[in-house]
C-alpha cells in the first residue's frame, strides 16, 4: 500500500469529501469535544482528519506514508489543533483518547499484527469515547492479500463497546483509480462502555 501507488491513491482522493461513515457518527458527537483527543489512522490526505478538527477534536492523524502529509498539507494547509504522525498501526503507541477513526485502513495492517492493534486501539479508547472503521468481509475480492473478517470476528474485537451502528455492504466498484472489484466491507461505530 505503499510508494507509487499510494501517490496514485492520494491523487484519485484528494478531491473527496468526509467519508459517509464519518458523517454518521455526527449523530453520536457530544456537545462539547474540547481538549477531546482523536486519533485518524491511515488518515491520508486528510479528508476525515479535517472534518474531525473542524468538529473540535485535538486530532492526532496517523499514516505510514509520509506523502499523504504532503496531499493534507497542500490540501488543508495548516490544519487547527491537528499533529501529524508518520507511522505503521503495526509500530504506533497510541495515548489514551476519545475516538479514533480508522477509514480503510485496519484490513492493510500485518495479518500478524492485526489482533495486537485491534486490542491496542480498544485499550486506548476511554470509556464513552467512540471507535468508527471498517474492515473487509470475507467475501471482498481482496481476501487472499488483506485482512478480513466476519461480522461476528468484528464484534468479537469490540467486546468493551455498545455498538451504535454496523452496516454490511457488497457491491461491485472500482478501487481508488482501478478496476472494478467485489467490495465487502463492514462499517461499525460503537462507543466504549
Ligand atoms: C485506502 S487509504 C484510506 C485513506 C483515508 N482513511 C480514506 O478513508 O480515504 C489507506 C491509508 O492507510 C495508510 N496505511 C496503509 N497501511 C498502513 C499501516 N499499516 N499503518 C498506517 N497506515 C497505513 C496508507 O498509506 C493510506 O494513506
Amino acid at each position: 500500500m505503499i510508494g507509487v501507488f499510494m501517490k496514485e491513491y492520494y491523487e484519485q482522493t484528494k478531491g473527496r469529501s468526509t467519508r459517509p461513515l464519518l458523517m454518521e457518527f455526527l449523530k453520536y458527537i457530544p456537545s462539547d469535544v474540547s481538549n477531546y483527543t482523536a486519533y485518524d489512522l491511515g488518515c491520508g490526505v486528510g479528508n476525515d482528519t479535517n472534518f474531525m478538527s473542524e468538529n473540535g477534536y485535538r486530532v492526532k492523524a496517523v499514516d505510514i506514508s509520509a506523502d499523504a502529509f504532503v496531499y493534507m498539507n497542500k490540501k488543508f494547509g495548516k490544519l487547527e489543533h491537528v499533529e501529524q504522525i508518520v507511522s505503521s498501526l503495526e509500530d504506533l503507541t497510541l495515548e489514551p483518547c476519545n475516538l479514533v477513526n480508522a477509514s480503510l485502513v485496519l484490513p492493510f495492517v500485518k495479518s500478524s499484527d492485526f489482533d495486537v492493534v485491534l486490542e491496542r486501539i480498544a485499550v486506548a479508547i476511554k470509556s464513552k469515547g467512540f471507535f468508527v472503521g471498517n474492515f473487509f468481509g470475507p467475501k471482498d475480492d481482496w481476501k487472499n492479500k488483506f485482512v478480513v473478517k466476519s461480522v461476528d470476528e468484528v464484534k468479537s474485537y469490540v467486546k468493551s463497546f455498545d455498538i451504535l451502528y454496523i452496516k454490511e455492504t457488497e457491491v461491485d466498484a472500482p478501487s481508488a483509480g482501478g478496476p472494478v472489484k467485489h467490495w465487502h466491507i463492514i462499517d461499525i461505530i460503537c462507543q466504549k462502555k
